[in-house]
């Protein structure tokens, strides 16, 4: 990723499905003075997405987009918007190859599990499953295989006995909290 240039923030936009703490934690993180990024547009393929009310909350532009007909539409607002990095937080649809070629090296995303293991669904009750000793989560650049471009950076907890997917979900979600600021810290330095 290109170096910050003087004070100016990178134009970022975050992509949505459900509940939005991740976008509620980069908003946030955005608006600190060290912060590489600033938050200018919330797009969720539903509008059902709670995350949606961050929007109105902190008084960013908002999009919905039933996505594989709206690719277009979504990148035409993208270059209006002057948007040059894309984060998935909790995004449910995948992006068709050509979105993704558009903004090569330019969308991040945070996954559930210690990636390389565990992509897609349900990763919490496959590691218990699988009576893992450890669980996490990654944050990746998003390639055309789901799950698989290249990690940023992970962040690793303990799994313990009496864990369940809910309990570590829950312990994962905060970890997330402060694995995707210093990710993107990352990529910008
Ligand atoms: C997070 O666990 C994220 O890693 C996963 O979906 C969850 C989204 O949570 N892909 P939120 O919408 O950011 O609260």
């Amino acid at each position: 990723m290109e170096k910050l240039i003087g004070l100016k923030k990178v134009k970022t936009a975050v992509f949505i499905s459900g509940t939005g703490s991740n976008l509620r934690n980069l908003i946030k993180f955005a608006k600190i003075k060290m912060s590489p990024i600033s938050v200018d547009l919330i797009i969720s393929n539903t509008c059902k997405a709670k995350g949606l009310r961050f929007a109105d909350e902190f008084k960013i532009k908002k999009k919905i987009f039933d996505l594989r007909n709206n690719e277009k539409n979504i990148l035409s607002l993208l270059k209006k918007e002057k948007i040059k990095l894309i984060c998935l937080a909790g995004f449910m649809k995948i992006l068709s190859n050509d979105f993704i070629k558009k903004f090569d090296g330019k969308i991040i995303n945070i996954h559930p599990s210690l990636l390389p293991k565990y992509k897609g669904l349900n990763t919490h009750s496959r590691a218990i499953n699988n009576k893992d000793k450890f669980t996490g989560c990654s944050v990746h650049y998003v390639t055309a295989r789901l799950d698989s471009g290249k990690v940023i950076l992970k962040s690793i907890i303990k799994i313990l006995a009496k864990d369940t997917a809910t309990t570590l979900a829950k312990k994962v979600l905060i970890q997330e909290h402060k694995l995707y600021p210093a990710a993107i810290m990352k990529i910008f330095n």
